[in-house]
């Protein structure tokens, strides 16, 4: 059996309610997922929670909470229905107080350990609860407000904590050469390029051993330490190991070979460091490859900082799906920021963007072009006959599209795909101005060259349904309903099967809603 392509998405702290921030990472992994699943790869996505450390169990405490009651209710209240939300076709979901999870870590461990990867030692320095994360000096500014006179964590703007503990340390020091190796023999192995720089010149400066245990007299939500049952998981330890625990590491080794090592994960550039030198590093300790591609995206900003719930600037994904719907809401955010680069949300550009690129560009060209088939041709769609000049450059546009947009997909630009797939688009709406089909229909005499001109427009449609359906799932969806019918699903279409003329001629085209209702002011 071929490995199936595996994308996987962080796996999110269940210590609030996700806001658009989480929902663009998922949608990013989502769409890559359903780009490669439509290329026949097989793909597998994986997403899940993380939910152990003292971040969530504080937060547990702070709402009169114990961290099971806490993390179940955030679970199934919140993480779970986001999924619904914004439209995610994942195909499994993790939480890491799930057994199979507990047994998988531990399996883990102790073979690190068994190996002599793992030794106990004495470790002093500032952690920042926050981000779970000791922090070097150089990771920490002056802080403000309340916090003015102190140092503080440089992304959460609070104050660390001074940790003085017995742990147990991973050799992480170790890795320094082969990470510097995997990353030269694997130049896409951290993406974007500017990612892939900060990694290098971080590992070349020389790596620290990890502490990766927590003391239970400290606190104990976390799992057990198998040889040494004083001690906890560290989190992010625990947490990494997700990928694999998921799917059958220590239990599946059939389900495991057929995905690992993971194609794409997908990670905002704050937990870049974890994926693409720690995750590698324990990896390469246990005998397993590193993924393929760690990618680390920008963030969403508010005010030129990074959206979030602490700092109150975060926005829940429904206040913007309730309005506009999931696909906008996938669209804007894959569109309109470069994958990779940070970006800011306003309500005006979504808005429009909405209007004329989903109402305007993309919906009106559906409703028109099958509102003419049904009036021209009573609802079939019409046999081209030799095709013109202008109908051989929507063809070559069209091909093209589908081409570039793979290409950009592969590189994990997601904007780029967006792009060019939008040349199709605005080709077509060109392509009908021009040729004016509502002028050929009033001759008995053009009435093969509005045949022509509709059947070119059709296709075009069916070829942008299936170019558009791992972004817009919906709208596309409800297309090809209209367009195809039942005598073929469109997830089963193959991007690099493309070709022109799948259309048949006669087919009876349905009824289309609008794709992009008009949103009445708010
Ligand atoms: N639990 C860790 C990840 C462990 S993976 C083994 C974690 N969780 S998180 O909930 O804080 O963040 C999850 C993801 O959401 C991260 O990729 C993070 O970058 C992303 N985002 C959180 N806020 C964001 C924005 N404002 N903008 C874009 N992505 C953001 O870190």
């Amino acid at each position: 059996m071929p490995k199936s392509f595996y994308v996987t998405t962080p796996i999110f702290y269940v210590n609030d309610a996700p806001h658009i921030g989480h929902a663009y990472t998922e949608v990013a992994a989502d769409v890559i997922t359903r780009w490669h699943r439509q290329r026949g790869e097989g793909a597998f996505l994986l997403t899940g929670t993380d939910e152990h450390g003292e971040k969530v169990l504080r937060t547990a405490i702070g709402n009169n909470s114990d961290p099971k009651s806490w993390t179940d209710r955030l679970v199934n209240d919140s993480w779970l229905p986001l999924l619904e939300t914004i439209d995610i076709a994942n195909q499994d979901f993790i939480r890491t107080t799930e057994e199979r999870h507990k047994v998988a870590v531990q399996k883990f461990l102790q073979q690190l350990y068994d190996a002599g990867y793992i030794y106990q030692g004495s470790f002093q320095g500032n952690y920042c609860v926050g981000c779970e994360e000791y922090k070097n000096e150089s990771d920490l500014i002056d802080g403000s407000g309340e916090f003015a006179g102190q140092r503080v964590c440089a992304i959460h703007s609070k104050p660390v904590e001074q940790l003085n503990e017995t742990n147990y340390f991973f050799k992480l020091s170790e890795f320094q050469k082969p990470l510097l190796d995997l990353y030269e023999k694997n130049p896409t192995f951290v993406q974007p390029e500017s990612a892939r720089n900060e990694v290098v010149s971080f590992v070349r400066s020389g790596l620290s051993d990890l502490s990766i245990s927590r003391s239970k007299e400290r606190f104990d939500w976390g799992i057990d330490i198998p040889w040494d049952t004083s001690h906890i998981t560290y989190v992010w330890f625990d947490a990494l190991l997700n990928y694999i625990t998921a799917i059958g590491f220590g239990a599946d080794q059939q389900k495991l070979e057929n995905l690992w090592p993971a194609d794409v994960q997908v990670v905002g550039k704050d937990i870049l460091r974890f994926h693409a030198v720690i995750w590698p590093a324990m990896l390469m300790a246990a005998g397993l490859e590193p993924p393929k591609q760690v990618f680390g995206h920008g963030w969403l900003l508010v005010g030129g900082e990074k959206m979030s719930k602490s700092k109150l600037t975060g926005i829940a994904p429904n206040e913007i799906t309730d309005v506009f719907g999931s696909d906008a809401f996938r669209y804007y955010f894959m569109k309109a920021i470069g994958f990779g680069s940070d970006g800011s949300f306003s309500w005006e550009d979504l808005s429009a963007r909405y209007t004329a690129e989903l109402a305007n560009g993309f919906g009106n060209l559906a409703s028109r072009t099958i509102a003419m088939v049904t009036r021209y041709f009573d609802g079939e769609i019409p046999a081209p006959s030799q095709p013109s000049d202008a109908d051989n450059q929507v063809q070559s546009v069209a091909l093209a599209a589908a081409k570039d947009a793979d290409a950009a997909m592969q590189r994990v630009a997601i904007h780029e795909a967006i792009a060019k797939i939008w040349t199709l688009v605005d080709e077509l709406n060109n392509y009908i101005t021009v040729q004016e089909p509502w002028v050929l229909a009033k001759s008995d005499e053009t009435r093969e060259r509005l045949a022509t001109v509709l059947y070119t427009a059709a296709e075009g449609l069916r070829i942008l349904a299936v170019l558009l359906a791992s972004v817009m799932p919906q709208a596309t969806e409800k297309l090809w309903q209209a367009l195809v019918g039942n005598a073929a699903e469109l997830a089963d279409q193959k991007i690099t099967e493309l070709s022109w003329g799948g259309l048949e001629s006669g087919t009876k085209v349905g009824e289309l809603e609008a794709l992009f209702p008009r949103v009445e002011e708010k």
